[in-house]
């Protein structure tokens, strides 16, 4: 399917059936299901700090970017439906240190999606040059907390209140993680 995979494959039992996740570098043809995938997620409001997509000419601009820097990035492509249902980027917050981005469709979490995505993207992070990879997650988001753990990151610091959102002005605490690469 000219597709080339870049670490193990995870089988879903989906409704009858059995999808492969793979993860791969990103293609342009993926780029429409990715943009539809961020906005997903980005709508359940809970997770990201954008609480809808930008414009896709906008993440067409920065996947351009990201792809011509060469920098880490991973497209989880279900091959049955043949859609991105989920990425990992890591962009460079500076020379040395990556700040990390993610997330999955509702439908495939909790499988090991994430795990193996998140892995493949840390691999291509080492491979970049990085030394070190930080993220922000909201306090509440227990489930990253603990994938980011589980593969090395470490808490340093929390920032009271730091999120808001715009539309309620409701606040939460943003832990500030990091990994030694
Ligand atoms: C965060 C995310 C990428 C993780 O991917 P995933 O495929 O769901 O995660 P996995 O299935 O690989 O692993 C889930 C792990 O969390 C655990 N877990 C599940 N729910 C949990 C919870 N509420 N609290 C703590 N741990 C939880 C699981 O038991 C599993 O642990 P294990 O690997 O030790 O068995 C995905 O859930 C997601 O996209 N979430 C919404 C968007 C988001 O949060 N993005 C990150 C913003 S910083």
């Amino acid at each position: 399917m000219g597709y080339s995979a870049r670490d193990t494959p995870v089988f879903l039992h989906t409704g009858g059936s059995i999808n492969k996740i793979i993860y791969i570098r990103p293609q342009d043809k993926y780029l429409h299901s990715y943009w539809e995938t961020f906005d997903a997620v980005a709508r359940e409001r809970k997770y990201l700090a954008s609480t809808q997509r930008f414009p896709f000419e906008s993440t067409v601009e920065f996947y351009k970017n990201i792809t011509g820097k060469g920098l880490p990035r991973v497209f989880a492509i279900d091959t049955e439906t043949d859609r991105c249902i989920g990425w990992c980027d890591i962009i460079d917050k500076t020379e040395t240190t990556g700040y990390l981005g993610t997330g999955l469709l509702k439908e495939y979490r909790n499988m090991g999606v994430g795990t193996a995505m998140l892995t493949a993207a840390l691999k291509q992070a080492d491979e970049y040059g990085f030394s070190e990879v930080e993220l922000q997650v909201l306090e509440s988001n227990t489930r990253a907390i603990h994938v980011y753990k589980k593969l090395g990151f470490e808490h340093i610091a929390i920032r009271d209140k730091k999120h808001i959102w715009k539309d309620t002005m409701e606040s939460e605490n943003v832990l500030i993680m990091k990994k030694a690469l």
